[in-house]
């Protein structure tokens, strides 16, 4: 027990409110005391009381920050609980940015800058959680957007709620192992239902069916107004990148479809090009900006005088020598000029450097010459225009240079010089420009247009749909509550519970939007068991529509990820039934931190 000596000892009655206080009686030190005594006494229980004051503080804090993080008890049982609480933690926090009213988050980096987002994943990713559960739960916003690239705020919103409906189960005795048996069984039936009862086909030729899915993914976002716009963007730039070889469909819209912003302009400017566009100028001021049907030759090699390994040593015995080594260096930059202009390029490009002489060269010879590009935009390039990236120069020959281009350009936005090399015949890779107010806006607008291009490509790769706006939710939960009816023993429940579960998305979307939940969703339940499963509710007005008829669809690919991460997370957080940290704190107040 800590004590705290904190009243002054000519005042008693003022520190007895305290119950740890000790109470120095003033009547304890008669008057004839001397002074010097008092004094140093007094000196000593200051000196004292201070020590103590910031050991209790100390502890205060190292009790608190560990009961923030996991909360106070250390019952196993508990611990599975204690798990579960903090998911609706993280789940709570992006609710309301799911559907087409959602809410706008703006976040602040440790560095001062600021994001402004509805995206799941760009949310979380930028939020700090300690607690080893709520970090796991900001894994699967991460994954889902890497798989599928959207529903990132679904697979969390569901996520917290299949854990939450595992408490009531926990709390009764029942074991993790028979809800975790049913949960996989409820997934099985699920993947089932979606892809037998629920899903319809699509087809990849009708351009106006695929505008509408992708329309109703940028419909949530901020991006939104210009939904026409960045429809036709994503579309263009997937069918830019798409490529079929034997039978296999290719589209790798991370390598090849890249989004560059040019603040200024607006939004409306943006545009796919039928090239690609790099944030570079030529060499040197001279050289050509402007070439049309350019032979363009690309290097990952340096055009500078050789430099030496991290340890060269050069012997000049004579005065001469040092100029004979200036005119070697010469001679190689000259004899590497030579190779390139013996293939008639009219461009060149390389990932290093290029010397001024080398400029010199290649200016003299009528190449224009642009340097330090990325090995992604060169690869790109070698894609758009059909050149093959070259290493020696001496090995280059003529079916290296790229002529699928038909022109070349240098272009000047603000302060900054842009390269195009656009009107490709065949390009199999593409830059996406993007114009906007500020960098903010560019920035919400890029990560939009990321999940426009994702729902594009899932829907190539994938050409099936399910009704969105919740219809999907409640036509799957129906059904599972129909099977849970053959399921014997008490794996029923939790079965039952991830159908139930299953009602938060429709529930978030109408509450998103303002509507009364209750009536909304018993409403709904009625539409679905009389009227067919494509009912759900419009996330703008809050009413139930036919979403066959208002043209929301989800691609089949993003929800069934959705689910399963969804499900296999609650899984795998319900599997842990302790945390132990190999923390060890001081003063020999927690030996061990076992939660
Ligand atoms: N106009 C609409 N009316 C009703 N529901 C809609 C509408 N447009 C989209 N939805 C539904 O909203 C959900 C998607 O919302 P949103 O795009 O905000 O989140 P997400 O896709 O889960 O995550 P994110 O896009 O942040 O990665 C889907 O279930 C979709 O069916
Ligand atoms: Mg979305």
């Amino acid at each position: 027990m800590l004590f705290i000596i904190t009243q002054n000892i000519e005042s008693p009655q003022q520190s007895s409110q305290g119950s740890q206080n000790i109470i120095i009686e003033t009547g304890r030190y008669p008057d004839q005391v001397n002074n010097s005594k008092r004094k140093r006494q007094k000196q000593y229980r200051e000196r004292n009381r201070e020590k103590l004051k910031h050991r209790e503080a100390e502890r205060r804090k190292r009790i608190q920050s560990s009961q923030s993080i996991i909360g106070p008890s250390t019952s196993s049982n508990s611990n599975i609980m204690e798990v579960n609480n903090e998911k609706p933690a993280v789940a709570d926090v992006i609710r309301t940015c799911l559907g087409p009213q959602a809410m706008l988050k703006m976040l602040m980096d440790p560095t001062g800058g600021i994001v402004m987002t509805n995206d799941g994943n760009a949310i979380l990713r930028e939020i700090t959680v300690q607690h080893p559960a709520g970090k796991s739960m900001i894994e699967i916003a991460r994954t889902q957007d890497e798989e599928v690239g959207d529903g990132t705020t679904s697979v969390i919103v569901l996520a917290g709620e299949i854990l939450a409906t595992a408490e009531p189960f926990l709390e009764q005795g029942m074991h993790p192992t028979v809800i975790i048996r049913a949960y996989r069984q409820a997934l099985e039936d699920m993947i089932e239902i979606l892809q037998d009862k629920v899903s319809i086909d699509l087809d990849c030729n009708d351009r106006n069916k695929l505008v509408d899915v992708v329309k109703s993914c940028v419909g949530t976002k901020f991006i939104g107004r210009w939904s026409d716009l960045a429809c036709q963007i994503a579309l263009d730039a997937v069918h830019t990148v798409l490529l079929e070889e034997n039978g296999r469909r290719e589209i790798d819209i991370k390598r090849y479809a890249k989004v560059e912003k040019i603040p200024g302009g607006s939004i409306e400017e943006s545009h796919v090009l039928k090239g690609i566009m790099l944030n570079k100028d030529v060499t040197h001021p001279k050289m050509q900006r402007c070439i049309k049907n350019p032979r363009i030759l690309l290097l990952d090699c340096n055009l500078e005088y050789k430099k030496g390994e991290s340890q060269t040593n050069l012997e000049i015995m004579k005065d001469t020598d040092f100029t004979r080594v200036l005119e070697l260096e010469e001679e190689h930059i000259k004899k590497v000029c030579q190779d390139i202009v013996a293939v008639k390029p009219d461009v060149v490009i390389t990932e290093k450097g290029i010397a001024d002489l080398a400029s010199h060269f290649l200016l003299k010879a009528g190449i224009s010459a642009i340097r330090r590009v990325r090995k992604s935009d060169n690869n790109r390039i070698a894609r758009a225009c059909g050149a093959t990236i070259v290493n020696r120069t001496e090995e280059l020959r003529e079916e290296d240079v790229g002529t699928g281009a038909g022109l070349f350009e240098i272009k000047k936005y603000g302060d900054d010089y842009f390269c195009f090399i656009t009107e490709c015949t065949n390009p199999k890779a593409c830059t996406i420009v993007l114009r906007g107010a500020s960098k903010d806006v560019l920035n919400e607008t890029e990560r939009n247009l990321q999940d426009a291009l994702h729902v594009a490509r899932n829907l190539l790769m994938e050409p099936k749909l399910v009704p969105g706006g919740g219809a999907t939710e409640m036509a799957v939960s129906k059904l599972l509550t129909e099977k849970a009816a053959a399921i014997a023993g008490v794996e029923q429940w939790p079965y039952k519970a991830v159908s139930q579960a299953l009602d938060i998305i429709p529930k978030t979307l109408a509450q998103n939007c303002g509507a009364n939940i209750i009536r909304i969703l018993t409403a709904l339940r009625a539409k679905h068991a009389t009227e067919g499963n494509t009912w759900g509710i419009d996330g703008e007005t809050g009413e139930i529509v036919d979403m066959k008829i208002r043209g929301i669809w989800d691609p089949l690919s993003v929800k069934m990820q959705t689910y399963k991460t969804a499900i296999e997370t609650a899984i795998l957080l319900l599997r842990i039934d302790d945390i132990v940290s190999g923390i060890v704190y001081r003063l020999g107040i927690f030996h061990l931190s076992h939660f």
